[in-house]
């Protein structure tokens, strides 16, 4: 027993080690802090989706593990063609042998880096196109979201599952099962190869893997808790600039810097903190398992040297010069993969998180959704009418309550009221972004529930509130949709709605360039590029809503003066809060409260002397004391 005396106390050195780390797994525990990425969907759930985007690619990995079976060649191979040149070099000594055996093993190599470069790139691409079929069905599904859905999902959260969690999920495919089949199949290899070398040798490295498997268990959960802490900083910087960035205007105008700059240094330590936690956890990790490899090194050389030197044989099999120089070499290549397995779980768990998040975007209801039986609406007239409608955002709370008009094709009707009065509401129920609960909504006779919603809404021009320029040029946001339009057609649109005269006063014209929200361009000009998006399709119906509030007085005349034009190219509804936009209307509906107050021309609201009587005379009155 005496000469297993060193073996025993290596033995006990690393059962030490263990008990310290499994006390400190324990104390960690006792604090009872959230760990693991909180989950409502099974993994296995998970994973059979996934597998869904994965199966059609299954060409590709099948391609793929042909390729890293032929890498992982050199792995088994290499330790034995090394070992065998040192036998060489101890008999009689012939260099044909030695460059032989030199020449095998540089072909391997050779072979095996060709196939792991090959690996990379068809995994790359395989991972691409799992990735953009993912990324397309989560934008394809965001876009179908109705109204009410978009304005409870904040934006920055999609715009984080359409790229960072596609991203992580893609990672899975291309790196992290790639990895995990590897080292598998590495280690069982291996393990095989040392069997068949020397079963003494072998039984002494299992001895080790239980402490391995223990150390890398609990690392597990330490570096899970860091990588999440990193994850919630991250998320928690990121969240405070995109909040910051885009107020940074009323920040600098409330002078509220300093605050601000406080805040940021607190997350940006908080993140640092998080990242030196993280750091702390893989440097007590590493030389850990290192420290293990080291003493099964000791371990072997130990046990073999004692053998070769004594000529001892255990179960028939006698130990050689060359298979200690293999078992070092096997020893090595096995340690590496098990420490990159336990490391790489987490990576495994950040993109089940990843993936869990995307589902639940796509398994969110459409809140309006094509009826069934929808048809295209196909060519239209564009009457309107409001029967008996009753709607509101939220339970009973109604904001319109048994609104009823009528609009004939080509006619131009004006919403007028105070605001929350429901002007904005009608509008936005004509298009579908949300769905009424009582009455109906009829287009040339037909019920909207009937159409696609597709359909329906391409037959809009909508021109609203905020106008939403795009980041491109003047041009590509007149067009939007259709990119084979010519200029002098564009311009055509231009000039109808008065927005040639500042365009053609650019160096570049319609090429010149518009920053993100059109930042670049005064209110009135912005609303002059809208009408001219609007016009340029020529849609049956058109709406509206509040265009001429914070406009300078000379765009306000070119904006008037283009809206009597546009009125003529179809039906219109348009909310105005200058009435002198509106008198030439067909047909003025005063809203209050959700109903409707009272209905007419100009000149009958008028003699009527009603809210309509009072309203117009108050700007009537304001504007004359301006003048
Ligand atoms: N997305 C929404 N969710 C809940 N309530 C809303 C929403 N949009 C508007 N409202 C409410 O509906 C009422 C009518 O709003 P709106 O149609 O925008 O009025 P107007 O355009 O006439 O000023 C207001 O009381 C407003 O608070
Ligand atoms: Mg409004």
């Amino acid at each position: 027993m005496r000469e297993y005396l060193p073996l025993l106390i290596v033995g006990a050195a690393i059962s030490i080690l263990a008990t310290s780390f499994i006390i400190a797994y324990a104390l960690m525990k006792d604090k009872k802090e959230a760990i693991g990425f909180d989950r409502n969907v099974k993994d296995s759930e998970i994973t059979k989706r996934l597998l869904k985007y994965a199966a059609p690619q299954w060409k590709s990995f099948l391609l793929v593990f042909f390729i890293m079976i032929l890498s992982i060649g050199y792995d088994i191979v290499s330790p034995l063609i090394i070992s065998g040149i040192a036998d060489l070099i101890k008999a009689e000594f012939e260099m044909r042998d030695l460059f032989i055996r030199l020449g095998i093993y540089i072909s391997i190599l050779l072979v095996s880096l060709t196939c792991q470069y090959f690996q990379a790139i068809v995994l790359q691409k395989t991972g691409q196109r799992i990735i953009s079929a993912l990324r397309y069905d989560t934008f394809e599904h965001i876009e179908k979201l109705s109204h009410q859905q978009f304005s409870e999902i904040p934006v920055g959260k999609l715009v984080t599952r359409v790229t960072n969690d596609t991203n992580a999920v893609s990672m899975m495919f291309t790196n992290i099962f790639v990895n995990l089949a590897k080292n598998s199949l590495v280690i069982i290899g291996i393990l095989i190869a040392m069997l068949i070398l020397n079963l003494e040798l072998t039984l002494m490295v299992l001895c080790f893997v239980p402490f391995i498997v223990i150390f890398s268990f609990i690392f597990r959960k330490f570096s899970r808790k860091a990588y999440r802490k990193v994850k919630d900083g991250t998320t928690d910087i990121n969240t405070f600039l995109s909040e910051n960035l885009s107020g940074m205007k009323i920040t600098r105008v409330f002078d509220r810097k300093e605050r601000k700059k406080a805040e940021f240094d607190k997350k940006n330590n908080d993140l640092g903190r998080a990242k030196r936690n993280q750091i702390f956890v893989f440097g007590i990790f590493r030389p850990t398992i290192y420290m293990l490899y080291i003493s099964s090194v000791l371990a072997l050389l130990y046990l073999a040297g004692r053998g070769y030197i004594y000529g001892l044989s255990f179960a028939g099999q006698v130990i050689t010069a060359d298979v200690l120089i293999a078992f070092y070499m096997y020893i090595q290549k096995f340690f590496n993969p098990i420490q990159t397995l336990a490391e790489q779980f987490n990576w495994l768990q950040s993109a089940f998180a990843s993936a869990e998040k995307i589902f639940t975007i796509l398994d969110i209801e459409p809140g309006v959704t094509d009826d069934e039986g929808a048809v295209d609406i196909g060519d239209i007239k564009g009457e309107i009418e409001f029967d008996h409608v009753w709607f509101a955002y939220k339970d009973e709370n109604w904001i319109l309550k048994d609104v009823s008009f009528k609009v004939g094709a080509g006619q131009t009707v004006a919403l007028v009221g105070p605001t929350g009065a429901g002007k904005t509401t009608i509008l936005s129920l004509l298009c579908r972004n949300y769905d009424i609960q009582k009455g109906r909504i009829l287009i040339d006779g037909v019920d909207i529930r009937k159409f696609t919603i597709s359909s329906l809404r391409r037959q809009f021009g909508q021109m609203l509130q905020t106008v939403f320029l795009f980041s491109g040029t003047i041009k590509s946001n007149i067009v939007l949709r259709d990119e084979s339009l010519t200029d002098e057609e564009v311009w055509e649109a231009c000039r109808y709605v008065n927005a040639d005269k500042f365009i053609s006063r650019l160096d570049d014209g319609l090429d010149h360039e518009v920053r993100e929200f059109g930042n670049n361009f005064s209110a009135g000009q912005r609303q002059l590029i809208s009408f001219a998006r609007t016009v340029l399709y020529k849609p049956k119906i058109m709406i509206l809503d509040e265009a001429t509030a914070n406009i300078d007085t000379e765009t306000e005349q070119l904006i008037q003066d283009s809206l009597e034009r546009i009125m003529n190219i179809g039906t219109m509804l348009i909310v105005a809060h200058r009435l002198s936009t509106i008198q030439h209307s067909d047909n003025i509906i005063v809203l209050a409260d959700g109903q409707i107050a009272e209905q007419g021309t100009h000149e009958q609201l008028l003699e009527k002397r009603g809210r309509y009587y009072n309203l117009y005379t108050l700007q009537h009155r304001r504007q004359q004391l301006m003048s």
